[in-house]
């Protein structure tokens, strides 16, 4: 990729979404609007992580599909293919190659103990795959194959962070590279912007906003038409206090929403919070619906635009492949040599 620069020595960032079904507002303000704000002073590669989208159950008739819905949402969203990299992970065979790599020097403890697994795992009760338990180390294999100094995602993910980081540091580096000073895996550090970085759900502002979660008024997808989103946002959760506030314990519904409409209408918090500070809320739920409708506006319109082309999307994802693959072959040969396997002839 051209570096204006003519160097080659920005940062690297890597991060994904998977293909399950709409994206939401939780994964455009927790992750990937920070995507977009990285592209100019980082080198960049985002992946629509279908391999992770398979650990669940899934329809294999919507697979691609949504593959392709979520790659455009990337672009809709302001992702620029000219200076990011933007593939699909199953199309880079390297991903599951090193995931095995890392799976055989992987503590099994380590990954009973995530969070997240343990809260999919109840949901899925006996059909758990062993794929859910190994989820965290295919996203460690996703950054580590980029040699990621930056990977920016929402709250949620930071255990599954720091556990890549686990493994590239005492897993590979400390047991394999044979100077200190050369490690032969990038140590990663998570970028997690305070707001955005956990978006409720609209029915329960205590539990996160979920692409799972079978109510679909619990969430406001970045697809929804305009009188869908405004009849979300009616019925969502209320409490019976006047006016909007930040950070009262007693108030999760009211620090959700309000933190949303600072986001969707530009404000800074203060901002929002002085004007929504003596507001009802049948003042605030139009105001906030009117601010989320305008703000998806124009990447739902960017998003008709990028479906009615397939020919162009598949090229960029096309073109994405062909990059990620020289990085990501390049990193696994690294790791094969180290780990002291036979070079074929
Ligand atoms: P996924 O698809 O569940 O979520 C994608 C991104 O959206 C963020 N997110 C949220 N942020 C704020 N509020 C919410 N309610 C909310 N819900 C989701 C997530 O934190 C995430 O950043 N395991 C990853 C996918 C992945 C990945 C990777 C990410 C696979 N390989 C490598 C980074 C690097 C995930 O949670 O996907």
């Amino acid at each position: 990729m051209s570096d204006p620069s003519g160097s080659s020595v920005r940062p690297r960032v890597l991060s994904g979404v998977q293909p399950t079904g709409a994206l939401h507002l939780g994964n455009w303000l927790g992750a990937i609007r920070n995507w977009v704000a990285l592209q100019d002073s980082h080198e960049t590669f985002f992946c629509v992580v279908d391999l992770h989208a398979i650990t669940v159950p899934h329809d294999p008739r919507r697979l691609a599909e949504d593959t392709l819905s979520t790659a455009a949402l990337y672009l809709a969203c302001g992702i620029d293919p000219q200076r990011a990299t933007v593939f699909v992970q199953s199309h880079v065979s390297a991903h599951s190659e090193l995931c095995w790599l890392l799976n055989c020097v992987t503590p099994l403890n380590w990954l009973e103990r995530m969070i997240q697994f343990k809260e999919k795992a109840l949901k899925q009760g006996d059909n758990v795959s062993a794929g859910l338990l190994d989820y965290p180390v295919l996203m460690a294999a996703d950054i580590l194959l980029y040699d990621a100094d930056l990977v920016p995602v929402g709250e949620d993910q930071k255990q599954h962070l720091e556990l890549a980081r686990d493994i590239a540091q005492q897993r590979i580096n400390a047991r394999f590279a044979p100077d200190p000073e050369q490690p032969i895996l990038k140590v990663p550090e998570p970028l997690i912007l305070r707001e955005g970085a956990r978006v409720m759900s609209l029915t329960d502002g205590t539990s996160k906003m979920s692409k799972s979660d079978p109510n679909e008024g619990s969430r406001i997808t970045l697809l929804d038409p305009p009188e869908v989103i405004t009849r979300k946002i009616k019925r969502a959760k209320t409490d019976p206090v006047m006016g909007l506030e930040f950070s009262n314990p007693e108030r999760p519904e009211a620090d959700n929403l309000l933190g949303l409409y600072a986001l969707m209408a530009g404000l800074s918090r203060e901002q929002a919070a002085t004007a929504c500070a003596s507001m009802g809320w049948g003042a605030f739920k139009p105001l906030l619906a009117e601010a989320t409708v305008e703000a998806l506006r124009p990447l739902q319109r960017r998003y008709a635009e990028l479906r009615s082309d397939p020919g162009s999307l598949e090229a960029v994802l096309e073109e994405g492949r062909e990059r990620a693959v020289t990085v990501a072959e390049a990193t696994l040969q690294r790791v094969r040599s180290a780990l002291g396997f036979l070079a074929a002839g």
